[in-house]
């Protein structure tokens, strides 16, 4: 079992990615291989829109820090994906990312059943923490709901922080860092 960490907040031990890394922790316990990119550290351009990757390339013709990242996915079984809420979406270093995903989307996605290059069968752990309230970020939720569709993810789960300011951390809210364990004990029997 491969379990690959995606960090799109520029704070490594932030509320997002202390969710994240809780979850990969616990799936390193119970055997899983980890390992984590923090996207903020990696030099990389969002899509270029060339649509290279939808030609003889099948890849994305960027070569570039997100090079590694875009590998790595092939492998993994689960895929965590943090993000802090930005202005009602996730980071810029997130969407970024995303957007780059595109790369592994079949020349033919729109018309074919057959959407995604990434083996079948793979799960999405979807993080996100934001300053407000619950019921503020059920649209950054429903958008990007979409990824399950469009990389053929077997299942994608949520996790979302809320109430946690700049000054509150996750630390001090052991029900979200329970959360984040328990979805891990779930995935991996
Ligand atoms: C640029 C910026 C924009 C933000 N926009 C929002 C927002 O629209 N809604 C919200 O609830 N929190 C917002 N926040 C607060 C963060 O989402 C929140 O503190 C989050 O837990 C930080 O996660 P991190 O520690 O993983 O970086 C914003 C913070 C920053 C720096």
């Amino acid at each position: 079992m491969k379990v690959l960490g995606i960090l799109g907040s520029p704070r490594p031990d932030g509320n997002s990615s202390t969710l994240a890394k809780r979850f990969l922790k616990t799936a390193k316990g119970r055997g899983a291989a980890t390992r984590i990119f923090y996207l903020n550290d990696l030099e990389y351009k969002g899509c270029q829109g060339c649509y290279s990757c939808k030609g003889d390339l099948r890849h994305c013709i960027l070569e570039d820090g997100l090079q590694p990242v875009l590998n790595a996915m092939h492998e993994a079984n689960i895929i965590v994906l943090s993000s802090p809420n930005y202005y009602g979406d996730v980071s810029g270093q997130m969407k970024k990312f995303i957007d780059r995903t595109f790369s592994h989307l079949t020349v033919d996605f729109i018309k074919s059943d057959k959407k995604s290059r990434l083996p079948s069968g793979k799960h999405a752990v979807f993080i996100v923490t934001q300053a407000s309230g619950e019921d503020t970020s059920k649209d950054i939720l429903d958008r990007y709901y979409k990824l399950k569709h469009y990389l053929e993810f077997e299942a994608m789960h949520f996790l979302l922080g809320s109430e946690l300011t700049y000054t509150k951390r996750v630390q001090e809210r052991p029900e979200l860092l329970a959360e984040a364990a328990n979805l891990a004990h779930a995935l991996i029997r």
